[in-house]
C-alpha cells in the first residue's frame, strides 16, 4: 500500500478531509449556539477557529484534488473517463468538460450533456489539444459504472466548492466585524455540519465503484477474489458488522448531539488549582 503511486494524494486529500469535516462540525455546533443568542467567548472562539481552518484548508483540498486526479488518470484512465462521462474521442478533437449530464452504460454515452469545450483537457492534460482517454477505449468488460461515478464525483467537488464559499463568507463578515451576528452566513454553517462526511463517502464510493472491475488494477478482478464462503456465513458476518457498527456508531452519534446541546460553556475549563494542605483539611 505505502509504495503504490497514489498513496501520497490519498493520505493527503484524506487528512486534508479530516480536518476539514472536523471544523465544519464545530462550526456548525457554534453556529447553532449563536443563532440561538448564545454569544459566549468560548462559542465565539469555537465558530472563529472553524472558519479560519475553512478558508485556508478548503482550497488546498482542491488543489490536492486536482493533482490526486492527475494522478488517476496516470494510473488508472478508465476511472477518468467513467468520472467524467466521457465516451468517445472519435472527432479528434479536445475533450471537453461536462458539467452536468446522465451517463448511459448501455447507449454508451452522457444525455442531456452541459458541457465547457476544451475544459476536460485543460484540467487534465493542461493543455488545448490532447485528449483524455474515453470509456470506449476500454472492452465492455473493463468500464466501471459511469452514472454511480459521475454523480458521486460531482457531490463530493460540489460540495468542496461550498466549503471554499463558506471560507471565503467567513473572512469576508470578519473583515466587516459580523462573523457572530450575520444570520445568512450562521444559517448557511449551520447546514453545512455534515457536508465533510458526506463528500468523504462521495469519495470513497468514486475511488471504489471507480476501481470496478478490479480488486488489484490489471491483475486481480473482483469476481476471483470473491469469497468462497457460502451465503449463511457471509450473512452473519455482515449482520454483525451491521449490529456492531451501528452500536458504536448509534451511541458515538447520541453523545455527541449531547455534548453540543450542553455547549463549551457547560465544562470548567479553568486549571483546577493543585490541593494545598489546608485545602485537604
Ligand atoms: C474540491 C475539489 C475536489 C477535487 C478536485 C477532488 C478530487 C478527487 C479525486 C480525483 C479523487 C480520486 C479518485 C481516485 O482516483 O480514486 C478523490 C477521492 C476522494 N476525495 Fe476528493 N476532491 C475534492 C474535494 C473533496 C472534499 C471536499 C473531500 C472531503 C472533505 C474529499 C474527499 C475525498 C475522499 C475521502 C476520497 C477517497 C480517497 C481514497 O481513499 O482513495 N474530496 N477526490
Amino acid at each position: 500500500m505505502v509504495f503504490n503511486p497514489s498513496f501520497p494524494y490519498r493520505l493527503a486529500h484524506m487528512v486534508v478531509a479530516a480536518f476539514l469535516s472536523s471544523a465544519l462540525f464545530v462550526g456548525a455546533s457554534a453556529a447553532w449556539h449563536l443563532l440561538k443568542g448564545q454569544r459566549s467567548p468560548a462559542v465565539k472562539r469555537m465558530f472563529s477557529m472553524s472558519m479560519w481552518m475553512l478558508l485556508f484548508t478548503a482550497p488546498i483540498q482542491a488543489f490536492i484534488g486536482d493533482l490526486h486526479g492527475l494522478n488517476t488518470l496516470e494510473y488508472q484512465p478508465a476511472k477518468i473517463a467513467a468520472m467524467e462521462g466521457h465516451w468517445d474521442n472519435s472527432h479528434g478533437e479536445p475533450t471537453p468538460l461536462i458539467l452536468f449530464g446522465l451517463p448511459d452504460m448501455e447507449d454508451e454515452t452522457t444525455h442531456y450533456k452541459v458541457e465547457i469545450p476544451y475544459l476536460g483537457s485543460l484540467i487534465l492534460q493542461h493543455s488545448l489539444t490532447e485528449q483524455i482517454p474515453a470509456l470506449k477505449e476500454f472492452p465492455t468488460e473493463d468500464r466501471p459504472n459511469s452514472p454511480v461515478v459521475f454523480w458521486a464525483f460531482r457531490l463530493m467537488v460540489g460540495l468542496g466548492l461550498l466549503m471554499i464559499t463558506l471560507g471565503i463568507l467567513g473572512a469576508w463578515q470578519r473583515y466587516k466585524g459580523h462573523l457572530f451576528e450575520h444570520q445568512g452566513l450562521l444559517r448557511f454553517a449551520f447546514y453545512m455540519g455534515p457536508a465533510g462526511l458526506i463528500a468523504i463517502l462521495s469519495g470513497w464510493v468514486t475511488t471504489e465503484v471507480g476501481r470496478q472491475p478490479w480488486v488489484v488494477h490489471g491483475l486481480l478482478r473482483t469476481q476471483d477474489a470473491v469469497s468462497a464462503h457460502g451465503d449463511l456465513h457471509m450473512s452473519i458476518s455482515l449482520i454483525s458488522f451491521f449490529v456492531v457498527y451501528g452500536l458504536v456508531f448509534g451511541l458515538g452519534y447520541i453523545y455527541m448531539i449531547h455534548q453540543i446541546k450542553l455547549g463549551p460553556d457547560q465544562h470548567d475549563d479553568t486549571p483546577h488549582e493543585p490541593l494545598t494542605v489546608s485545602g485537604r483539611v
